[in-house]
């Protein structure tokens, strides 16, 4: 029993070894890069990477190899083991592409503007506009998963760049949603983005132009009057409900 103990430890010592290994940090030169000038100063190059995790609202072990919360001296930066840092690599090089590209426009001012990778990602890993994430999230997981996305991603990019929490995304979601044959989650939508926004006309009107769809004119016309009552001069609910005085 006890030596078969030793035998285990001794088996996993090597692993364990590997897993403790420390390397410098920083390192005192550049050991696998494709991208960056092998000559850049370590300085700068921590500096960019720096600026790709808080673009991509991501941490460093998003892209290399090691634990968050430890010391950078037991990562491995130079390995190659995770995915996102080859995408990350050609990441780069689309973004000097589109900048040389930028820079033949006609009449280009010098200081002109640079895509960076923050233009795209906005602090989030995955640059998508809401409405298409909840689109997504309530066509193939389900109205309660979309739910849940939702409330998540709310409570951690409130206020940030990642994403619009405006009435609007919403209601475009459940407009795409009752499109695509999905009326329960459409409907679960915009019930949700009233718990947000109680007294929203667009949402009423989303509900009315939902319910254009199903061809149901008299839930359709009962939804622009609500939005009606909830602003007056909502331009959606006047011409909708004035187009279906029209064909009475
Ligand atoms: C979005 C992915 C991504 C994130 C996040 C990221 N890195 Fe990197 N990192 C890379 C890529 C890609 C390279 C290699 C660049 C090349 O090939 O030119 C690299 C290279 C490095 C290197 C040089 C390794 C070598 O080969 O010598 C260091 C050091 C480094 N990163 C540190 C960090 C630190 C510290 C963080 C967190 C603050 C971080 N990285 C976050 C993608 C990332
Ligand atoms: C023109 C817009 C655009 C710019 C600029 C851009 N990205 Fe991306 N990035 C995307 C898109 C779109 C995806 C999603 C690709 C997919 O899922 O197929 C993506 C995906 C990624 C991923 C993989 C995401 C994951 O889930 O791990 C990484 C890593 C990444 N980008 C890093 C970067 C870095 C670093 C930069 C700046 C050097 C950058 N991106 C600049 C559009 C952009």
């Amino acid at each position: 029993m006890r030596r078969r103990l030793l035998v285990s430890v001794l088996t996993a010592l090597p692993a364990l070894l590997a897993a403790q290994a420390t390397h410098k940090f920083p390192p005192d030169s550049l050991e696998n890069v494709d991208v960056i000038p092998r000559s850049t100063p370590v300085p700068q190059v921590i500096a960019t990477m720096r600026t790709f995790a808080q673009s991509l609202g991501v941490r460093c072990t998003h892209c290399h190899v090691g634990e968050d919360g430890k010391p950078l001296t037991t990562y491995d930066f130079p390995s190659d083991d995770k995915t996102p840092k080859e995408i990350a690599r050609q990441m780069m090089r689309m973004v000097a592409e589109v900048n040389r590209r930028l820079d033949t426009l006609p009449d280009r001012d010098p200081e002109g503007l640079q895509v960076t990778c923050l233009t795209c990602h906005r602090g989030y890993v995955r640059p998508v506009p809401l409405a298409t994430l909840m689109t997504e999230t309530a066509s193939t997981s389900g109205l309660d998963s979309a739910t849940r996305t939702y409330r998540a991603l709310r409570t951690r990019y409130y206020g940030s760049d990642a994403f619009n929490f405006s009435e609007r995304s919403l209601n475009d979601a459940a407009l795409r949603l009752a499109r695509d044959n999905h009326p329960a989650e459409a409907a679960g939508m915009l019930a949700l983005n009233e718990e947000f926004f109680p007294s929203a006309a667009s949402i009423a009107s989303a509900r009315g132009t939902i319910a254009l769809l199903k061809g149901d004119t008299t839930a359709a016309r009962a939804a622009f009057r609500e939005a009606l009552r909830r602003d007056p001069n909502d331009r959606e609910a006047q011409g909708r409900l004035r187009d279906l005085g029209a064909q009475r």
